[in-house]
């Protein structure tokens, strides 16, 4: 469903894994394994590394059935700093190598979400990584690390649900050969599962609100990562392979968009995270 553009496919969906910690955490990644996920979404700042490492061991799963990305905080840009908080992911994971490190948020007011790539595209030259992607990137960002690398990110990672389409951006990834991750995909507490355009497609094929909003995402060539923490939503946010939108139907939604439509005040531009 989804490709890397070095062609390498991608599960149709993604697995969220903030805020799930603890042994309750454990429990709700080990069923999401269980269920069917083969790509795991953590971060640094969800301080839950090794909850995600110890559900991939409980699985029992062959670690390269599982895609594992992680990302780098924003008090990490700096080369060594990046360097060090991969190797220091990958011993909280308990792996040898990630498949993915992101860089989590650009925090453009420090000047180092650049020379926070290269750090990472150092990694993946020591064999660290596999791939190196981005989140939060704007296409002024991406394009200044295309400029200073002669590459782009493999993926960008942005928030994107019906609230806030992305119509602007995903133009650019595609030039770029970028693959759009949605975060909040769902749309968190200002979900649109009574929206018209949302609800009408999900009584017409007779699934769920959500499942709609995740075949948008698809059809869009998006690749969603749904965070539930119930063995049934788990499912169901994996199970819309059979579910197909017209092209009406997607646009309806796509118009549901607002320019104020974020979930909280997450430009990129100004919103930063240490
Ligand atoms: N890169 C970034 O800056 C960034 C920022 C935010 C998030 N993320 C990533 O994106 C992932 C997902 O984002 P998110 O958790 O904010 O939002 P989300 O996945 O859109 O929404 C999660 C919420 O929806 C509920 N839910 C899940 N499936 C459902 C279903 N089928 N029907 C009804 N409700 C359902 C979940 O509750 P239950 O658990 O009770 O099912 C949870 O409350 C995160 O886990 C994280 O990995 C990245």
């Amino acid at each position: 469903m989804h490709t890397l553009r070095d062609g390498t496919p991608l599960p149709h969906v993604g697995f969220g894994t903030y805020p799930l910690r603890g042994e309750e955490g454990v429990t709700a990644i080990t069923s999401a394994l269980e269920v069917g996920y083969r790509y795991l979404d953590t971060a640094v700042n969800y301080d839950n590394e090794r909850e995600v490492g110890e559900a991939l061991r409980r699985s029992g799963l062959p670690r390269e059935e599982v895609l594992v990305a992680t990302k780098l905080p924003g008090r990490a840009h700096e080369r060594a700093s990046a360097i060090a908080s991969v190797e220091q992911s990958l011993e909280r994971l308990g792996l040898d190598r990630l498949d993915l490190v992101l860089v989590h948020w650009p925090n453009p007011s420090k000047g180092r979400y650049v020379e926070a790539v290269e750090a990472l595209i150092e990694c993946r030259e020591r064999g660290l990584v596999r791939w190196v992607g981005t989140s939060n990137y704007t296409p002024a960002h991406l394009r200044e690390v295309v400029a200073a690398t002669g590459e782009a990110p493999v993926l960008n990672q942005v928030e994107c649900h019906p609230l806030f389409p992305q119509a602007d951006l995903l133009p650019v990834h595609e030039e770029l050969g970028i693959l759009t991750q949605a975060w909040s995909p769902l749309g968190k507490r200002q979900a649109q599962y009574d929206a018209a355009p949302v609800l009408a497609p999900a009584q017409r094929l007779g699934v769920s609100p959500a499942q709609v909003i995740l075949r948008w995402h698809l059809q869009r060539g998006i690749m969603p990562l749904p965070k539930s923490g119930t063995p049934q939503r788990q499912r169901d946010n994996l199970d819309v392979l059979g579910v197909e939108l017209t092209e009406q139907e997607v646009a309806a939604i796509s118009a549901l968009g607002r320019e104020d439509g974020r979930l909280f005040d997450g430009d990129p531009e100004t919103h930063e995270e240490m």
